[in-house]
């Protein structure tokens, strides 16, 4: 168990697309509950995340089997959880069948001296993303309340640009909202997002954006449709927070969860 002098280390995982039914969810992509399980396998346990996020698109259809499912994989896991809706997601559906002991689902989290704050950005009916104002409060009550805890701030759509002209049109909708209140709060130090299936670094301000890959499949950078790139492995995102605010991250890939690997398997 870490303390408020060690190292905290938070592992996203993102996009895990379980379909309604296990196996490929579309041609040509590999079976997500097989992915998903390969990547928790996957997971360091020297040391192991003192929070595990899940950021969002956890289901493809967001059918309450979908969840029950992904509820029994999660169970057996020994990490505490908070988990978020994505635009595949149903916010009350995921809702009621994570939070009964398995996971939270958006809310805050302390982790040491760290918090980590999750913000429901899915909009229903939409691809793209909406922080809406009692979202938007929430962040700024809780930044208010918090002024010296180094936060981490995390939501399933990208609030910047990744330079892949599909996406952009698909990532958060008025991203100033939530700039505004990030721009007010200087302890922030990372926002995390899922969405994009693929590893992406940005700085704004004093804030790093971080992108994460899908456990399932993953997406070309820099394309300017959409397009599958198979050869390259799923994998997870580590952040090391340390006591003094800093942290270190790195995207990790597991060997063999490409897409290309699955179809031969
Ligand atoms: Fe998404």
């Amino acid at each position: 168990m870490h303390t408020m002098t060690t190292m905290q280390r938070l592992i996203q995982i993102s996009d895990t697309h379980l379909g309604r039914d296990p196996g490929p969810i579309r041609a040509g992509y590999p079976d997500s509950d097989t992915q998903l399980a390969r990547i928790l396998d996957a997971l360091p346990r020297e040391p192991a995340a003192d929070v595990l996020l899940l950021s969002g698109d956890l289901a493809e259809d967001p059918e309450p089997a979908t969840y029950a499912r992904l509820t029994k994989r999660l169970r057996a896991r020994h990490e505490s959880m908070l988990a978020l809706a994505g635009n595949h997601d149903d916010s009350q559906t995921l809702r009621a069948a994570l939070e009964p002991g398995t996971c939270q689902v958006h809310g805050e989290r302390m982790l040491g001296p760290w918090k980590l704050v999750g913000l429901d950005s899915s909009t229903p009916g939409e691809a793209a993303g909406r922080l809406d104002a009692a979202e938007c409060e929430r962040l700024e009550r809780s930044l208010s309340a918090d002024p010296d805890r180094p936060t981490i701030v995390a939501l399933h759509h990208p609030p910047v640009a990744i330079g892949s002209a599909w996406m952009d049109r698909l990532g958060l909708l008025d991203p100033d909202a939530l700039f505004t209140v990030l721009d007010r709060h200087p302890q922030v130090r990372a926002c995390l997002f899922g969405h994009i299936h693929q590893d992406f670094r940005v700085r704004r301000g004093t804030v790093e954006f971080l992108g994460c890959p899908s456990t399932c499949v993953q997406f070309s950078p820099g394309s300017e449709e959409f397009a599958v790139d198979a050869a390259l492995d799923a994998g997870y995102r580590v952040l090391d927070l340390y006591p003094d605010g800093r942290f270190k991250t790195q995207v990790v890939r597991v060997p063999g969860t490409h897409t290309a690997a699955g179809h031969l398997a």
